[in-house]
């Protein structure tokens, strides 16, 4: 594991833009597994300004998300997919084909999921994978309790997660229940995983996630299993961390 801590949101979003493009150097499929949310914002926009200087190519790139609501008209602006066109396929020119969120098409949910799995499995799998924490340690949508071997399906929001993103609704009855979410161990096969938290609501669930037992009872506790994880936090988000501790099994980069 490789933590890198950051001054502010403005710095991890460069130094995670910077680091993606150059995993996506190391590979031919050009595969980015995303999440939404507030966290990432700073690492879209500036991945937005190194397409715009040209360093980063996106002529290949393919998407694909970690999550989306259930029961949200297509157009409403909190529609994971419209999150997405804004923040990335707009200002990185990413044809919104090569944008895939898995959804709940109106056919049978069981069969959309496991299609959105194999069309995972053919673009060459996911490279690297960027992922926000909520507060209870969720990971895409994947809320306390969630099973390790759990692939994409229909799950259900904590109570929590739907007063935390009513931020972006009306109130916490405009937030949809259910979602549709990649699963853990849809997560786990990413060849990189870089988890991102910023503000101190996050120290926490990371403190926990990074250091903690590894349990159901913590989704992103998992995230200790993979040999690839780079993790990037601001101040506040580090502050629950015993970073002489840690050191034992991850490399610190104080950059704040
Ligand atoms: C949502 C998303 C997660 C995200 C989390 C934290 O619930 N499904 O993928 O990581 O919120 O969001 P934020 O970055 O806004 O704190």
């Amino acid at each position: 594991m490789i933590i890198h801590l950051l001054r502010d949101s403005a710095a991890l979003g460069e130094l995670a833009a910077r680091h993606v493009e150059v995993a996506m150097l190391e590979t031919r499929d050009q595969v980015l597994g995303v999440a939404t949310g507030s966290t990432p914002e700073s690492t879209y926009a500036a991945l937005s300004r190194r397409a715009a200087r040209g360093t980063f190519r996106t002529d290949r790139l393919c998407v694909f998300a970690l999550d989306e609501y259930i029961g949200l008209p297509r157009d409403h602006p909190q529609c994971y997919r419209k999150v997405l066109e804004r923040s990335l396929s707009e200002p990185l020119g990413i044809e919104p084909s090569r944008i895939h969120v898995p959804t709940d098409d109106g056919g049978s949910r069981s069969a959309s999921a496991a299609k959105f799995e194999e069309a995972i499995v053919e673009a060459g799998g996911v490279h690297v994978q960027i992922l926000g924490i909520g507060r209870n340690g969720h990971i895409g949508f994947n809320e306390p309790g969630s099973d390790f071997h759990s692939t994409t399906r229909v799950v259900k929001l904590a109570e929590s997660t739907r007063r935390a993103n009513s931020r972006f609704f009306g109130s916490i009855e405009d937030v949809p229940p259910r979602a549709m979410s990649q699963g853990l161990a849809t997560i786990m096969r990413s060849r990189r995983l870089m988890l991102m938290a910023v503000g101190a609501e996050k120290a926490e669930p990371i403190a926990r996630a990074l250091a903690g037992a590894v349990s159901p009872a913590l989704p992103a506790s998992v995230l200790q299993r993979h040999a690839r994880l780079t993790v990037y936090l601001d101040r506040a988000a580090a502050t629950r961390l015993d970073l002489d501790a840690i050191r034992s099994i991850a490399t610190v980069h104080d950059w704040s």
